[in-house]
């Protein structure tokens, strides 16, 4: 447990389909790197939307010698395909993602699962095209508020990291930096966040889980964040008492004081 809690942070800011106009993400952008840049023992990974992508990545405000380097400030995607190229319209490749120096991925977010019919089999072929282009997923799982209820939450949680990192050998995750997001679906921009002891008992879990699907010695290098409505005034508690490595944040990652409110407190504690 020592080394898992020694590990810097993965704070990842999704700002999901915002902002609407370039100058307001640049604006954003801007605010929030410049108190950023600074901060030792988190990386910081923004997850604009695919169009403002290149352009905040190679701004001249210095953001792509972050991006290319390990630490401080660095870009993700919200989601990207299973194919490297060819007749699959609409769709961003890994591999275009890798040449824009982008290191990070999102797959298998709620938003997709639910509202693009996202199914596991889906979310597998996604993780396995982006771990050969050597970009890190951040893989998210979590319960709905009807598996809650029916004390399913352990289930769900099993069930979808068995088929999701089905095939997926020991090295891939090690070689990847593989972080597995705990984001329970009836937490996510509801402002109701999940309790620290439930957050604890799901992170116990997940390590049991994949202990079981790779050995101890892998799994203490996953990171395991937590995302769900997380604030300034919880982040601390996420670190402390939840024992997370990090936070997949949405809604306040859009309010720049907000998101560096985040980002101290669960600095302070590491
Ligand atoms: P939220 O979103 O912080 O707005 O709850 C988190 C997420 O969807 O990753």
């Amino acid at each position: 447990m020592k080394n898992e809690t020694m590990r810097k942070l993965l704070i990842v800011a999704n700002w999901k389909c915002n902002p609407t106009t370039f100058t307001e993400a640049e604006q954003l952008f801007n605010s929030v790197r410049r108190r950023i840049v600074s901060v030792k023992n988190a990386e910081v990974v923004i997850c604009p939307p695919f169009v403002w992508l290149p352009y905040l990545l190679n701004s001249k405000l210095g953001a792509s010698a972050f991006a290319k380097s390990y630490g401080g400030l660095a870009f993700g995607s919200q989601d990207s395909f299973w194919e490297e190229k060819g007749a699959f319209t609409g769709e961003i490749s890994p591999l275009m993602l890798k040449s824009l120096g982008c290191r990070y991925v999102i797959v298998g977010h709620s938003e997709r699962r639910k509202i693009l019919k996202e199914t596991d089999e889906m979310v597998n072929k996604k993780l396995k095209a982006a771990l050969k282009e050597g970009l890190s997923p951040i893989l998210c799982i979590g319960e709905t508020q009807e598996e809650k209820n029916r004390g399913q939450t352990e289930n769900v949680l099993e069930n979808q990291l068995t088929l999701d990192l089905r095939d997926i050998s020991k090295s891939e995750i090690l070689d990847s930096k593989l972080s597995i997001a705990y984001e329970p679906v009836w937490a996510i921009g509801t402002g109701i966040p999940c309790n620290f002891d439930s957050a604890l008992g799901a992170n116990l879990f997940i390590r049991k889980v994949l202990n079981k699907l790779y050995g101890k010695e892998t799994s203490r290098k996953v990171r395991i964040l937590y995302g769900g409505s997380v604030k300034s005034n919880n982040a601390f508690n996420f670190i402390n008492r939840a024992k997370m490595n990090g936070f997949i944040v949405g809604g306040a990652s859009l309010e720049p004081e907000e998101f560096i409110g985040i980002v101290k407190m669960a600095t302070r504690v590491h």
